[in-house]
C-alpha cells in the first residue's frame, strides 16, 4: 500500500511562496548590481537610420547605453531566433533598440526615454488574413493523407464545412521574465526565469564561446510560464553581455508591455475543416487545413492539426498546418500548443455535424470512438475516454439536454450545454536525478527540472519519500540549477512521467546499493535476497514479504564508514511504449447562461473528467485541471492580442486591455479523474495532465454558446458584440 502516492499533499514550497522566502529570478541579492532597462522601437520593419544616446548617457546614474553600434557580436550559429542589438535591422514593432544600464532601476528607466531613434521604415505586413495566399507548408515533408479524403468527401451522404479563427494570445504569467547575470573571470552565473536551465546554459555557452561547465543557470522558482520560458528569449544573452562588458552584475526585467514581444505568443490561426459522414453518424472523411502566422526570420509551427489524426476513427483524412510570414516576433508554444487550437475547430465542426445529422453531440463522439489508434493501428496503452464521457454525462445530467438551440432557459437567460473531447500525448523524455541517502535518516534529491506551478517540488518529494521509506519532511528535493543532473524542459506535460520515473529509479538504485553493502556481510539477515525482494522503510532495509528480517541502514553505513550514499539515475522511455499509442484523454461538459440583451456569456457549470494514468497528488492535480478550465474560459471568451496593422503594433500590451479571467468570472467548477492503471507508459503509470485539461474547454464553451443562442460563433474569443 502506498503511503503517500495517490493521497493529497500540500505544496512543500507553499509556505516559502506565500511568505516571500521563495526567490524568483529578479529577487536574488547580488552585490554591486547594475540595472538594465530596455528601450524598444516604434516601427514594424526597416532599419535604424540613427540612434542618439548622448542625452541618455548624461542622465544621472547611467553607466552605459548599449545599442547595435557598441554591442559585441554574439555567436549565434545557425539559430534563427531573435538576438537583441546585433544589427540595425528592425524585424518587429517594440523590438529592443537599446539597453540602458544605470545604478538604479529608476535611473535606467528614465534614461531609456531619452534614447532618440530615427528609422528607415519599410512596408510591413502583420495581418495573417491578408497574407493567406502566401501560406506554405513548412519543412520538406508534404502532409500525407490517410485513405482517400477527397473522394470520400465527395461521396459522403452528410457533410459540414466551416472556417474557424483564433486571435493571437499571450501567456501573461504573473512573474515578468528577468535575469541577473554575473561573471567571475570566464565563469558566468545567471539567475533566470526558465523552464529549462540546461537549455539556457547551452544557449549562453554558445553565444559567448564558453565551455558549458563555465555557465551556471539558477532558476528555483518560476511564477508561471506556460511555454513562455521554454526556450531562451533575447534577454539572458543581453543581460550577460552587459555584465561582461561592465565587469559587474546586471539585472534586466521585462516590463509587462515588453513581455508582449519578449517571448512569443499563441499564433493567429485560421482553420478550414470539412467533415463527411454516413447518416448513421460514422465519419468517412475529415479534411482539416490550418494556417497560422510565424515571423519573417524564423519558422515556428505549432502543428495545429496534429491531434486530428488520432481522436476519432475515420478512414480518410488529411490534416495540414501551413505558415505565413509576418513582421511580428516569432510565436511560441503556449499551454496545449496546437492541440487546443486544432481541437477547437474539430470539436466545433463535430457539433455542427451533430446538428446536421440530428444526433446528440455526445452520441456522435461515441459512434466514432477510436478503439485503437486510428493513425498507427496500435492499441492504446490505456484509454478510459469512454468512462470519462459516461461519468461526465451522468454528473452533468446531460440526458436532460434538449437538442434544439434556444430551447433551454433560466428566466430571461438563455441556457446552453456543450461537450467536447480533450486529448494530449502521454510523453516521457530522458531525465536524471541524484539521490543522496544519509545515515541521519534524511535524503537529498536533486534534478535540474523546473516547477512552473504544477507541483513538481511536491510530487518529487512524494515519490522519493514513498520509495526511500522516509517521511516527506525527511526529504529535500531541489531543482532549477545546472549543478543538478540534467532534466528536460518542463513542457509538454512530461515532467512527472520523466523526472518522477528517475526519482523512482534512483530510489531503487539506493535500495540495491544498500543491499549489496548488507550482503557483503556473511551473516546478513537479507542473504540471498534480490533487490526486488527488499524495500526501505523508516531507516530499515527489510524483506518485503518478511519485514522482521532487516538491517538498519544507518548501522550499515556506519560499518562501512559512510555518512551517506548517493546514486545518479537516468530514466528513459521504455521500448515497450513503441508498441502502443500513448495518450491522455478527457471530456468536458459545459453550461453557459447568456444574457440575450447584452450578449454576456457566463460559464455557470463545468464538469471536466480526465483519464490521465495514475493520479499522484489529487490535490495539486485538481488545481492543474481547474487552471486549465480557467485558461479555457479565457481563450473562449476574453483573450485576444490586438494589433493595429497600420503600425504592425500590439495595442493591448497590458493587463488592463488584454483581458484574462479574474475571480469574478470563475465559479466553482468540478474536475474529476478516472484513474487508469497503465503498466506501459512508465513504471509508475504516469501521464501528464497540465495541458490536457485545457484542450477541450474552448470548444465545449463555443458549442454551449451555440446551443444557448442558436448563433455559431466560429471566432475566438466569443465577445458580446459577436452575439448581438
Ligand atoms: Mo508548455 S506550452 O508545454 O510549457
Amino acid at each position: 500500500m502506498a503511503r503517500y502516492i495517490g493521497k493529497d499533499m500540500s505544496r512543500v514550497e507553499g509556505v516559502a511562496k506565500v511568505t516571500g522566502k521563495a526567490k524568483y529570478a529578479a529577487e536574488f541579492q547580488v552585490k554591486n548590481l547594475a540595472h538594465g532597462f530596455l528601450a524598444t522601437g516604434a516601427i514594424a520593419r526597416g532599419t535604424i537610420k540613427s540612434i542618439d544616446t548622448t542625452e541618455a548617457e548624461r542622465a544621472p546614474g547611467v553607466i552605459r547605453v548599449f545599442t547595435h553600434l557598441n554591442t559585441p557580436k554574439f555567436n549565434t550559429g545557425s539559430d534563427k531566433s531573435f538576438y537583441a542589438l546585433q544589427s540595425d535591422r528592425i524585424l518587429f514593432n517594440m523590438q529592443p533598440v537599446a539597453l540602458v544600464v544605470a545604478e538604479t532601476f529608476e535611473q535606467a528607466r528614465f534614461a531609456s526615454y531619452l534614447v532618440k531613434v530615427e528609422y528607415n521604415g519599410e512596408p510591413h505586413a502583420t495581418d495573417t488574413e491578408s497574407l493567406l495566399a502566401k501560406a506554405r507548408v513548412p519543412g520538406s515533408r508534404k502532409p500525407t493523407p490517410r485513405g482517400n479524403p477527397d473522394e470520400a468527401m465527395k461521396t459522403a451522404p452528410v457533410k459540414v464545412a466551416a472556417e474557424y479563427r483564433i486571435q493571437m494570445e499571450h501567456h501573461n504569467p504573473i512573474e515578468p521574465h528577468a535575469a541577473i547575470a554575473h561573471w567571475e573571470g570566464d565563469k558566468l552565473t545567471i539567475f533566470d526565469k526558465t523552464q529549462e536551465v540546461y537549455g539556457v546554459r547551452r544557449h549562453l555557452a554558445k553565444v559567448f564561446g564558453l565551455s558549458e561547465d563555465n555557465v551556471q543557470v539558477v532558476s528555483p522558482f518560476v511564477g508561471g510560464a506556460f511555454g513562455a520560458s521554454l526556450r531562451p528569449n533575447y534577454y539572458p544573452s543581453l543581460t550577460a553581455m552587459a555584465a561582461r562588458e561592465l565587469k559587474r552584475p546586471v539585472k534586466v526585467v521585462y516590463t509587462r508591455s515588453q513581455m508582449y514581444t519578449g517571448y512569443g505568443y499563441r499564433p493567429y490561426t485560421i482553420q478550414k475543416i470539412a467533415l463527411g459522414a454516413e447518416k448513421s453518424g460514422k465519419l468517412t472523411a475529415m479534411i482539416h487545413d490550418a494556417v497560422h502566422n510565424t515571423s519573417s526570420y524564423e519558422e515556428f509551427n505549432d502543428n495545429t492539426t496534429s491531434m486530428t489524426r488520432g481522436v476519432y476513427a475515420c478512414p480518410n483524412l488529411l490534416a495540414t498546418t501551413k505558415l505565413v510570414d509576418t513582421d511580428l516576433s516569432t510565436p511560441t508554444w503556449m499551454r496545449a500548443p496546437g492541440a487546443v487550437s486544432g481541437m477547437f475547430a474539430l470539436e466545433c465542426a463535430l457539433d455542427e455535424l451533430a446538428y446536421e445529422l440530428k444526433i446528440d453531440p455526445l452520441e456522435l463522439r461515441l459512434i466514432n470512438y477510436a478503439e485503437t489508434d486510428p493513425e498507427s493501428g496500435r492499441p492504446w496503452s490505456s484509454k478510459a475516454l469512454r468512462e470519462c464521457y459516461r461519468l461526465g454525462a451522468e454528473k452533468f445530467g446531460w440526458k436532460k439536454r434538449t437538442m434544439e438551440p434556444r430551447s433551454m432557459r433560466d428566466g430571461r437567460l438563455l441556457v446552453g450545454w456543450g461537450v467536447a473531447t480533450g486529448v494530449w500525448g502521454a510523453f516521457q523524455a530522458p531525465a536524471s536525478v541524484r539521490v543522496t541517502y544519509r545515515a541521519d535518516g534524511t535524503a537529498h534529491v536533486a534534478s535540474a527540472t523546473s516547477d512552473i506551478g504544477p507541483g513538481t517540488y511536491t510530487v518529487m518529494t512524494m515519490i522519493a519519500a514513498e520509495y526511500l521509506g522516509l517521511k516527506p519532511e525527511q526529504v529535500k528535493f531541489e531543482l532549477g540549477d545546472t549543478r543538478f543532473p540534467r532534466a528536460p524542459a518542463q513542457g509538454g506535460s512530461l515532467t512527472t512521467a520523466s523526472v518522477g520515473s528517475a526519482v523512482y529509479g534512483a530510489a531503487l538504485a539506493i535500495v540495491g546499493k544498500l543491499l549489496t553493502l548488507a550482503n557483503a556481510d556473511a551473516n546478513s539477515p537479507l542473504k540471498a535476497a534480490a533487490a526486488a525482494d527488499v524495500e526501505l522503510m523508516d531507516g530499515r532495509l527489510r524483506l518485503k514479504n518478511d519485514p522482521s528480517r532487516f538491517v538498519v541502514a544507518a548501522d550499515l553505513l556506519k560499518r562501512n564508514n559512510l555518512g551517506e550514499i548517493a546514486e545518479t539515475y537516468q530514466s528513459m522511455p521504455s521500448a515497450e511504449r513503441n508498441k502502443y499509442a500513448t495518450q491522455a484523454h478527457g471530456a468536458q461538459f459545459v453550461e453557459v447562461k447568456v444574457d440575450p440583451d447584452i450578449g454576456k456569456v457566463r460559464v455557470t457549470r463545468i464538469i471536466e473528467v480526465t483519464a490521465t494514468g495514475k493520479i499522484m497528488n489529487p490535490k495539486t492535480s485538481h488545481s492543474q485541471e481547474l487552471g486549465g478550465i480557467v485558461w479555457g474560459i479565457g481563450m473562449a471568451l476574453q483573450e485576444a492580442t490586438e494589433i493595429d496593422h497600420r503600425y504592425g503594433r500590439i495595442m493591448n500590451h497590458n493587463l488592463q486591455h488584454y483581458h484574462v479571467p479574474v475571480n469574478a468570472d470563475i465559479l466553482d467548477y468540478e474536475s474529476v479523474f478516472i484513474e487508469e492503471d497503465d503498466q506501459i507508459v512508465n513504471p509508475l503509470g504516469i501521464k501528464g495532465m497540465g495541458e490536457l485539461c485545457l484542450v477541450g474547454i474552448p470548444a465545449a464553451i463555443a458549442c454551449a454558446v451555440f446551443h444557448a443562442t442558436g448563433k455559431r460563433v466560429r471566432e475566438l474569443p466569443i465577445t458580446p458584440e459577436k452575439l448581438l
